[in-house]
């Protein structure tokens, strides 16, 4: 075979990435299930490169250049294994499977495990930035082993976003599924992101009293500041927009029950189990649950609460600056956070992933991309084992310089009753961390008191247990 890659399943994304190898001057082999989609392709795109359409498994699979490498783009889930289970009978020791989806992390280490076992490199790989990323250059997030990014990385390389200082948006995260659990997280971070824009939205339509047409200017603004990012480039458009049928702010027109597809909430159940605090990230995926429960909300309504009472035009500018500092300092939350469950991750399955390196690989092509992830990059290249994003200097000095505004719109929005879970749940995080005593301790007082479990001293090494039923005196506890 001559075909240097090879992409099957030709849905929007796979077809895509098809084109943009072949933009980039790689001969694609494509496929597809019904051959139709295939064929389309080819007739549509064939004359911006080269493409080898296939109509059958082998037949694709004889197109390529030996080792193979073979990208899957087929729905996550039981789609991924069936596609795996059809091609990896007709592949050799050293070929390369690219699972393209947005596939659970635990099932790229079964699936890398398996195909292992049988000389196959199986690589997952997250891909950031959706139909336009995967045309013009998405962000790229390939696990699997060193050996297998040999052969793979110098064509993801050509595909890839270009970050402002030219550097591509791919690097090799760590071995098997180290590529989807990076993605996933990215996915956390921007449920994230896009609840606080929406809380930052929420304040300055009820607090403020601005249109949505005004709130888009003001985000245009924030945009040219330390919020230069692609989600508040996008709300600003989403704001501006009418509604053709109605004349109204298209925003007012949309049903307010916010949908998921899941990345989110595996973010937050692995989190769980990892023991890792990303209470922002799970503020955004518990927001979006309830915006969903209709009848819940319908029967709440009549529940007693402030109406917010809008500030005249002098006030609503001054809240709208405080709104910007809650906003920036609650998303250097969001990035610690996620970024303490990569460490975490990492940690737990060994896979050495570089933090500054995916904070480089997220500066263009993927959602999130936006101007602080280069200090974030520089914050982690100046110091691999900094303990949090907030350990770093410049960070905490900003977040120091915001806190006092911060607090004042989560005091604002608690009077006034605007539901800000992203904003208030950073905050306490802050809070916590920079406590000197937490009421942890009596946590373990109460648990030591009904079950025995123990707990230790300040002042003493070992685990203690007080006769809370006798005379109330301290026993060793192990
Ligand atoms: C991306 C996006 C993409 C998709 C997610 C989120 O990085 O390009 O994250 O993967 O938009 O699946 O979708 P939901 O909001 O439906 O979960």
């Amino acid at each position: 075979g001559t075909a240097q890659i090879g992409v099957t399943g030709l849905a929007v994304m796979g077809r895509n990435l098809a084109r943009n190898f072949a933009r980039n001057g790689l001969t694609v082999a494509v496929h597809n299930r019904t051959a139709a989609k295939t064929r389309a392709l080819v007739e549509e795109f064939g004359d911006e490169g080269t493409f080898v359409p296939a109509e059958s498994a082998e037949e694709f699979v004889a197109a390529l250049e030996r080792p193979r490498r073979l990208m899957i783009m087929v729905k996550a889930g039981d789609p991924t294994d069936a596609v795996i289970q059809e091609f990896a009978p007709l592949l050799e020791e050293g070929d390369v499977i690219i699972d393209g989806g947005n596939a659970h992390f635990a099932d790229t280490r079964r699936r890398e495990k398996e195909l292992r076992e049988r000389g196959i490199h199986f690589v997952g790989v997250g891909v950031s930035g959706g139909e336009e990323g995967a045309l013009h250059g998405p962000s790229i997030m390939p696990g699997g082993s060193p050996k297998s990014y040999e052969s793979l990385g110098p064509l993801l390389e050509r595909i890839a976003a270009k970050a402002p200082d030219g550097a591509r948006t791919v690097a090799h995260i760590g071995p098997d599924g180290a590529g989807h659990f990076v993605k996933m997280v990215h996915n956390g971070i921007e449920y994230a992101d896009m609840q606080l824009i929406a809380e930052a939205y929420h304040l300055l339509r009820s607090v403020a009293g601005y249109s949505p047409a005004q709130i888009a200017e003001t985000f245009r603004t924030w945009n040219t500041g330390r919020l230069d990012s692609y989600l508040i480039e996008i709300t600003a458009e989403v704001l501006a927009h009418t509604d053709e049928a109605t004349g109204k702010p298209f925003v007012d027109v949309v049903v307010d029950q916010a949908e998921q597809k899941g990345t989110g909430r595996w973010t937050v159940q692995i989190a769980l189990d990892l023991g890792v605090p990303v209470s922002g990230i799970a503020e955004a995926v518990f927001a979006r649950a309830v915006s969903g429960h209709a009848a819940l909300r319908e029967a709440s309504r009549g529940l007693p609460g402030p109406t917010a009472r809008p500030l005249d035009a002098a006030e609503a500018a001054r809240f709208a600056d405080q709104v910007e500092q809650a906003l920036y300092a609650s998303k250097i939350v969001s990035y610690t956070q996620g970024f303490h469950q990569i460490r975490a991750g990492s940690d737990e399955y060994g896979w050495d992933v570089d933090l500054g390196s995916v904070a480089a690989i997220w500066r263009a092509g993927c959602i999130i991309r936006a101007a602080f992830l280069d200090r974030i990059r520089a914050a982690f290249d100046a110091r691999h084992d900094l303990p949090s994003l907030l350990s770093d200097k410049q960070f905490a000095e900003e977040i120091g310089a915001a806190q006092d505004d911060w607090r004042a719109v989560v005091a604002t929005a608690a009077v006034q009753g605007v539901p800000t879970p992203g904003f208030s749940a950073a905050l306490s995080y802050y809070d916590a961390l920079r406590a000197e005593r937490l009421p942890a301790a009596l946590t373990q007082g109460q648990r030591d008191f009904f079950g025995a479990h123990t707990y230790r001293r300040t002042d003493r090494e070992g685990s203690f247990h007080t006769l809370w039923g006798g005379d109330r005196s301290e026993v060793s506890g192990a």
